[in-house]
């Protein structure tokens, strides 16, 4: 079958030592409505369609199925490892001394590779919650983050590298109090932050924080996750795609308003990661970025979309005396404990 979009075509950015990444890439969180299988099924057609980065994570509960897949499009040379870009995280119950190197071993085994290329901190707390639980459930052992034990994590973020098992290391769901806490203990700087980002929630400062300091922002939920959780939803929450600016744009460059929140991301300088099972939206989600830009007034325009309206709360990692999940976010500017 022949490739949608030719890896070549796929604009780059460049990370902080000169290596690259695609502009855009693939999720892999089946959300717990789609099944390992069918995630898979969407890598291996995401792969022919042309897309490089695939966004992975050991507690998504399908790296088994991906390597599969992975493994099959690299032995068809449909694909050479060099050209994929393959990130992985350590989950919250796997930050222990020794879980990340093991946590690292079992994404290899299972994506059957010999590195990813980028290795993330899912989130800063060893705040563990069973997959598929609900939105009320808590974790008694939960605790608030801990400079000291985000470093153990970290350390052993580093020895990956050193070890030549992932090229980067990353951070995910971080604030700005605790990069400031972070940062400057770090022997190796990370490459790049996954966070929310889409056009209700565009988190100004933390991307521009990021952008200052050669760290690039990857933005989860690009078009606004309309498929997460039902332990994600709540009444508050605003539709993206539903936003009467992102229509009219839309409606102007006759596309879904999904395309916009895409265009509008990659042109602002974060690399989104849409999830899709379906062939038709996933190769519209690559091939978007690659024609009919939003123009420079659209651009300006939606800034005017932002409502800080964050979906992915993270209720669920509060410890026993947090108030509310705002505390997960430092909304004071000091790290909350
Ligand atoms: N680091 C973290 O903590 C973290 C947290 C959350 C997510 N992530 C990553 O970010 C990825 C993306 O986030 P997400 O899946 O939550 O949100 P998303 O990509 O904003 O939303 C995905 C949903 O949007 C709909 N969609 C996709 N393409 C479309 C199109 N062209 N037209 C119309 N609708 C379209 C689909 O809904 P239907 O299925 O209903 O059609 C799809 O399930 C995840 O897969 C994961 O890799 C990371």
């Amino acid at each position: 079958m022949e490739q949608t979009v030719k890896t070549a075509e796929i604009p780059v950015r460049i990370l902080r030592d000169g290596g690259t990444i695609p502009v855009v890439g693939m999720g892999t969180f089946g959300s717990d409505r789609y099944t390992p299988e069918q995630v898979a099924e969407a890598v291996r057609g995401g792969i022919q369609a042309g897309y490089r980065l695939f966004d992975c994570a050991a507690c998504y509960g399908n790296e088994d199925k991906i390597g599969v897949v992975l493994e099959e499009a690299m032995e068809q040379e449909i694909v050479r490892r060099e050209e994929l870009f393959i990130t992985t995280k350590v989950w919250n119950d796997m930050h222990g001394k020794g879980d990340v190197l093991l946590s690292c071993a079992r994404s290899l085994r299972d994506l059957r590779l010999d590195y990813v290329d980028l290795f993330f901190v899912h989130w800063p707390f060893p705040n563990y919650h069973a997959p598929f639980c609900d939105g009320d459930s808590r974790n008694p052992n939960s605790k608030p983050f801990s400079v000291e034990e985000f470093m153990g994590t970290w350390r052993q973020c580093e020895r990956l590298v050193d070890m030549g098992l992932t090229r980067y290391i990353g951070m995910s769901n971080m604030t700005i109090p605790k990069l400031e806490a972070v940062l400057p203990l770090c022997r190796i700087q990370p490459a790049a932050i996954e966070m929310e980002l889409h056009p209700c929630f565009q988190q100004p400062e933390l991307f521009d924080y990021c952008v200052r300091r050669g760290i690039q922002p990857i933005g989860y939920c690009p078009m606004g996750s309309p498929s997460r959780p039902d332990r994600d939803k709540t009444a508050e929450d605003l539709a993206d795609m539903e936003m009467p600016e992102v229509q009219a744009i839309a409606r102007a460059h006759g596309i879904h308003p999904a395309l916009v929140c895409l265009k509008w991301a990659v042109a602002r300088g974060q690399i989104p990661i849409p999830f899709s099972v379906k062939k038709e939206q996933y190769i519209q989600n690559l091939r978007c970025v690659l024609e009919d830009p939003l123009t420079e007034e659209e651009m300006e325009r939606m800034k005017s979309v932002d409502r800080n309206n964050r979906l992915i709360k993270g209720q669920v990692f509060l410890w026993p005396t947090a108030q509310t999940w705002q505390d997960l976010w430092d909304p004071a500017g000091t790290i909350c404990q």
